[in-house]
């Protein structure tokens, strides 16, 4: 196996190993007003909306994880099976591998074979060579391709890059390919100033990847014989942060709320604070793990509970969750008030 390919393995060990669903969340601090005379009925449809002008059956979809090694092909096929069953999206993990080792298409390839018209997207690091990011584009018949930043992932890497001058890279591969670009973290968080920047870049859709879950320093300092750099750590800014963040400037076109996303609640809560869709990586990953069966059932079952907060808080249409009024622990209103 190369190096490569064994470090998309230890990835799924190590989320495994470091996965806590039960970990203190931001959401917690998010209270919702709930109508006692909601004026609404229980109705499967109402949580089914538009993603890239393709109809979904629910707004949160499959995040990108993995691809590039034996067992990953055996995940991607359960994964896709899944989204194709429950017509949700999908995002395959970083292909850029591909560049060095184009052996490996086949473990990506399955999701599209497993699903030939659902919601796909691809993946690549922000320095994939554009017509390289082009070409898996292309034979992934990918709908959108996302971009993912990753600089405390790359720092704890003693492989890792150690130059982040990604603008420019960004925005070739941006020219060079013909479906929408979605610029994602990795679970350490955009603040609102890199929001900034990249909507002054015209990056109009973007994930804003916070922390909450899957920790990526973590991860990667489990795999370095040292402890030089676990300060990292904790350099991360909440999915719930990150989301309030945004609140404050003309959000982008179209905002992605992940990081730490287990329950239905988190879901919708992420949505009323101004998400259009909730990316969920690693919960599903571990559904995965079991079986096809276990990760659609856990599907099916966020969406009952989906359809069920609708008709509890008086929408009859999940576009409409950012219209329910909230309020806020003092922690949250104090960040609030420091952003500037
Ligand atoms: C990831 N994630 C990820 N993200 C990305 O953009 N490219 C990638 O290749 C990967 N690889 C990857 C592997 C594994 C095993 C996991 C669990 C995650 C990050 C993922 O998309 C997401 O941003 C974070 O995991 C946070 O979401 P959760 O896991 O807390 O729901």
């Amino acid at each position: 196996m190369s190096k490569r390919s064994l470090r998309k393995e230890e990835h799924l060990l190590l989320a495994k190993k470091l996965f806590n669903p039960n970990q203190d969340s931001d959401f917690n601090k998010v209270h919702l007003f709930r109508p006692a005379l909601p004026e609404t009925e229980v109705n499967s449809t109402s949580i089914q909306t538009l993603f890239l002008n393709k109809v979904v059956s629910a707004p949160f979809f499959v995040n990108a994880m993995t691809g590039g090694s034996q067992k990953s092909f055996e995940i991607n096929k359960r994964l896709a099976q899944a989204c194709a069953q429950e017509n949700i999206a999908m995002s395959l993990g970083s292909a850029s591998i591909l560049e060095k080792e184009p052996n490996q298409l086949d473990s990506f390839l399955i999701a599209r074979q497993e699903n030939p018209n659902g919601l796909l997207f691809a993946n690549v690091n922000p320095n994939t060579d554009p017509q390289v990011a082009k070409r898996i584009v292309h034979e992934l018949q990918a709908d959108a391709l996302q971009i993912h930043l990753n600089v405390l992932q790359e720092i704890v890497m003693p492989e890792g890059d150690r130059n982040f001058y990604w603008l420019d890279n960004m925005q070739e591969i941006r020219q060079q390919v013909d479906v929408p670009i979605i610029v994602k973290e990795v679970g350490a968080g955009i603040p609102l100033d890199s929001l900034r920047t990249l909507i002054d870049n015209k990056f109009d859709i973007i994930d804003i990847g916070g922390s909450g879950g899957t920790n990526f320093s973590q991860i990667e300092n489990q795999r370095r014989q040292d402890s030089e750099f676990s300060f990292v750590d904790n350099l991360g800014l909440s999915t719930t942060k990150c989301l309030l963040s945004a609140k404050k400037i003309n959000v982008p076109k179209t905002l992605i709320a992940s990081g730490g996303i287990t329950d239905a609640l988190q879901i919708f809560k992420a949505l009323v604070l101004g998400a259009n869709y909730v990316g969920i990586a690693n919960l599903f990953l571990q559904y995965a793990s079991m079986s096809k069966e276990s990760l659609v059932e856990r599907i099916r079952s966020f969406k009952k509970q989906l359809t069920a907060l609708c008709a509890i808080f008086g929408i009859d249409s999940i576009d409409d969750a950012s219209s329910i009024k909230y309020y806020l622990d003092t922690d949250l209103i104090s960040f609030i008030n420091q952003l500037s």
